[in-house]
């Protein structure tokens, strides 16, 4: 049996080499090029196509062909399943997986880094001593122990994000649709975003980009939040209107911006701009603010990560090929 990766990064050889080795009765194929129509033909002969999300659409122009050459297993090496279309999928009755929990510390990690950053000025520090600029004054911080920090989404990241943040001693007040027993537990949980909004010095966004959560932070929500909040998304970038955002700091409102993820991230993040014309005015300006830490996604970004991430999916696309049902299948 044949499995074809698309788009895998250098740092991924390693795990996929290793993953091959363990498991000789298949043959695994790398490229660093992504799934797209016109990529699609590469994975003749092949019996899974094995995908990162990169905010490229998988649809029936991609799908179509795979259908065309006998393909119908699609597993990713990522949670998120943003660019897939599942009507598609199930036309041509696709066998789907993603890998729905890998490290989250990797993410929650981040995204506590980058709130305690924020409430520090560290990168106002930063660029200060960068230009030499030694003196204290007016860089002084808030102590994350003294802030309340809210944690939108209890799931496996939002979870870890809370020990996080109780680790730094602050109070932790958290919001989910549906409340997780251990959260519940410790009495953590309030009854609306409004009373998380009321509350929060922090806020950091651990919920799924669905489209029924799409600019869940715009204007109307910051308006109901406390002044100078600190507000980190390393959810997903249709989580938040950028504009509302940009008026909220422009305005004095919202104090730091920690933004992992963007709404229009496709084809922007993971490319190398240096020295080149950069095409998003909105990114470019919001990189020169320093009150605001943008990271291209990278959150997920470490060795322990990319290592599950590779082999949990590959595990699923030998289930799928010796005709069981990996945990990680998609019951879409
Ligand atoms: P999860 O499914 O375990 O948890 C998501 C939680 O959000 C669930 O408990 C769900 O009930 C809750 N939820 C959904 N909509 C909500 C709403 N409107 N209001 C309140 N709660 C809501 O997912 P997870 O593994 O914790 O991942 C969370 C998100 O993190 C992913 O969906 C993905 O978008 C993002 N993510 C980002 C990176 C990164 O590198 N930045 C990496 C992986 C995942
Ligand atoms: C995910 O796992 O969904 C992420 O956000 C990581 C990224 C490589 C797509």
């Amino acid at each position: 049996s044949k499995i074809l990766a698309y788009g895998v990064r250098e740092d991924e050889q390693s795990a996929m080499q290793r993953w091959a080795s363990q498991h000789p009765e298949v043959q695994v194929d790398t490229t660093d090029v992504l799934l797209t129509p016109e990529n699609a033909t590469l994975a003749q002969g092949y019996d899974v196509v094995n995908i990162l999300q990169a905010g490229i659409p998988v649809g029936e122009s991609t799908l179509g062909q795979l259908d065309q050459m006998g393909i119908h297993t699609l597993t990713l090496r990522n949670v998120g399943t943003d660019d897939l279309d599942f009507d598609v999928l199930k036309k041509y009755q696709f066998n789907v997986s993603n890998v729905p929990r890998y490290s989250p510390n990797a993410i929650a990690e981040h995204a506590m880094i980058q709130m305690a950053r924020l409430f520090r000025h560290f990168k106002q520090m930063d660029l200060k001593v960068y230009r030499h600029n030694l003196k204290w004054a007016p860089t002084i911080g808030r102590e994350v122990r003294k802030q309340t920090i809210g944690i939108i989404g209890t799931g496996n990241i939002g979870r870890v994000a809370i020990q996080i943040a109780q680790g730094f001693g602050a109070k932790v007040i958290a919001y989910d649709k549906y409340r997780n027993a251990e959260i519940e537990a410790q009495g953590l949980y309030v009854d609306s975003l409004d009373e998380l909004y009321a509350q929060a010095d922090g806020i950091s966004l651990h919920v799924p980009g669905l489209p029924e959560n799409h600019h869940m932070i715009d204007a109307k929500a910051i308006a109901k939040m406390k002044d100078q909040v600190v507000i980190v998304n390393a959810g997903r970038g249709n989580l938040v209107d950028t504009d509302a955002i940009i008026a909220g700091l422009d305005a004095g409102k919202i104090d730091g911006f920690g933004m992992d993820t963007y709404e229009d991230e496709g084809g922007l993040f993971n490319v190398d701009w240096e020295g080149k014309d950069f095409p998003d005015t909105r990114v470019a300006d919001l990189i020169t603010r320093d009150n605001v830490i943008v990271s291209p996604h990278t959150a997920f970004y470490t060795w322990t990560a990319t290592e599950e991430m590779v082999e949990q999916s590959l595990d699923a696309g030998l289930a799928f090929i010796t005709g069981n049902t990996p945990e990680q299948a998609i019951n879409y």
